[in-house]
């Protein structure tokens, strides 16, 4: 079984901040540093740190080889990433402040991917094997249907969230990964209460798998009337960019090997605890081995 990541790559500028940027304010960053993110390349780092076989399919701009060679730094499979002269490589503008985040994005090259892209990656995998995809590239839809018909597992983290989710075939999916925003969103409900969150998913997605992660009120798995939950393991959280994509990776990498959710969702809050303990992206995901 092969994970085939199809997803974007950022070059994430990040900005510490006293607050977040007002209307009308202009306001000096307390420091400045370019890492490489994107939900994509992140969820593919996290998925080979713990262990998994994975291949990054998606586009970067003609500046892009720096992604290439990071990716394979972590041992992640590159055949499929290709570059597009025309376009910027993917870029993200992030702000954060005292923990928390705000991300403006540029999708870039992320959003050129085509039909006929799909075709030439999607020939080399089959029923066996996982399709993890975030909503940052374009051409969803196709990509969904396609890995569909050929019988592969499909997982869909649904970050970011907006309209566009509701145009792709969600029938087709056998897993979510959504955090509390995207699950209300998912269920149609405008809530931030969990239970009717979950109730939400449940009663609108009977058959499917479900991953809900709630910040510090831990996560849950919920398939049917199965419900487990998971608490979180309490630190002080210093940047959570890339927290949800390390637990997305984790739990699938373990979840995908053991069929055990309990054991994978505690794997992956244990890893995305570590992950706001660091500043950045991708490089504050940690290697199975810190676990
Ligand atoms: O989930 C975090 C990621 O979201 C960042 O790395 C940024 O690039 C955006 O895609």
């Amino acid at each position: 079984m092969k994970v085939l990541n199809f997803g974007s790559l950022n070059y994430d500028h990040v900005y510490e901040m006293d607050h977040f940027v007002e209307p009308k304010e202009t306001q000096s960053s307390l420091s400045y540093i370019r890492n490489f993110g994107g939900k994509g390349l992140n969820q593919s780092i996290a998925l080979a740190k713990a262990g998994m076989e994975v291949y990054h399919a998606g586009k970067v701009g003609s500046d892009g080889q720096d992604f290439i060679d990071y990716l394979n730094k972590y041992g992640v499979n590159t055949a499929y990433l290709t570059k597009d002269d025309n376009e910027a490589t993917g870029h993200a503008i992030i702000e954060v402040c005292k923990g928390q985040n705000c991300i403006i994005l540029h999708g870039g090259a992320n959003q050129s991917i085509d039909e006929k892209q799909i075709d030439e990656v999607l020939a080399h995998f089959d029923k066996d094997d996982v399709l993890l995809i975030q909503n940052e590239i374009s051409s969803l839809a196709y990509l969904i249907e396609k890995a569909h018909e050929k019988g592969m597992t499909v997982v869909f983290n649904t970050a970011p969230m907006n309209e566009k989710v509701f145009t792709y075939p969600l029938d087709m999916i056998d897993i979510f990964v959504v955090n509390e925003i995207e699950g209300a969103g998912l269920a149609g409900l405008k809530t931030s209460d969990i239970n009717e969150i979950i109730e939400g998913l449940r009663n609108k997605y009977p058959d499917r798998k479900i991953v809900l992660t709630v910040g510090d009120q831990g996560s849950y798995y919920i398939e049917g009337d199965t419900l487990v939950h998971q608490d979180i393991y309490k630190v002080e959280a210093i940047d959570t960019t890339a927290a949800g994509d390390t637990f997305t990776g984790f739990f699938l990498a373990s979840y995908l090997k053991d069929k055990d959710v309990k054991k994978a969702l505690d794997l992956a809050a244990r890893a995305s605890s570590i992950t706001v303990q660091g500043k950045g992206a991708a490089q504050s995901i940690p290697d199975i081995s810190q676990l």
